[in-house]
């Protein structure tokens, strides 16, 4: 049987990597072979396109080079990584996907979403996540929380403007699409947000 799609999407500081982790654990716990990865990355050569993406010195990256090395890096990984793991009946959850897409480069730097939808369609045919959790929080608090990192990328560098047009985008495609979409309030305290997530999980396993 086909393996199962999830992608965790969310701003920065929204606790993606925690329920990442809690997330893989309770579907292993399940009995599902989880197979973990992330954009842009995923494959070695993915990994080396979202230095490029992240690096703070590459500010003089124009918003189509952005949007074309997401998907390039994309592309790797569905051959790679996504696809295969799928049709050998591993579930395959990816910390963000092409909603980071829109919502990045669409909300954040204003690309139109045909150009977006363009790519999608050359580089996915018609793959979609089974399932999207979206991370949502206030926009002040995510900073917040990602200000206590490390050194900000490329992207941590930009000003709440750009993170709430981001927001608005995944909120927005959650409305559009409720079948394949979850809102997680991110904003609660930790426990409070993993019981939210236990419930899709159960769903999920449940159906
Ligand atoms: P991360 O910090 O969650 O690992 O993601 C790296 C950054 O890449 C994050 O700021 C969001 C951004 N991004 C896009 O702008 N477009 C995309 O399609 C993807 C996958 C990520």
């Amino acid at each position: 049987m086909r393996g199962r799609f999830i992608t965790l999407e969310g701003l920065e500081g929204s606790g993606k990597s925690t329920n990442l982790a809690h997330l893989k654990a309770r579907l292993e716990a399940a009995g599902k072979p989880v197979r973990v990865t992330r954009e842009p990355g995923g494959t070695p050569i993915g990994e080396q396109v979202r230095e490029l993406l992240l690096d703070h010195r590459n500010d003089g990256m124009h918003p189509d080079t952005e949007l074309l090395l997401m998907f390039a890096a994309r592309a790797q990984h569905l051959q790679q990584v996504i696809l295969p793991a799928l049709e050998a009946g591993t579930w395959v959850v990816s910390d963000r996907f092409t909603d980071a897409s829109y919502a990045y480069q669409g909300g954040g730097r204003g690309m139109p979403e045909e150009r977006i939808a363009a790519l999608e369609a050359f580089v996915q045919g018609g793959l979609q996540p089974d399932l999207t959790l979206v991370l949502d929080l206030p926009v002040a608090t995510g900073l917040e929380r990602a200000g206590k990192r490390s050194a900000p990328d490329r992207f941590e560098r930009e000003q709440a403007e750009f993170f709430e047009r981001v927001r608005a985008v995944y909120l927005a495609r959650a409305r559009r699409w409720p079948a394949r979409y979850r809102v997680i309030d991110a904003g609660r305290p930790l426990p409070e947000v993993m019981a939210q997530l236990d419930a899709v999980i159960d769903e999920v396993l449940h159906p």
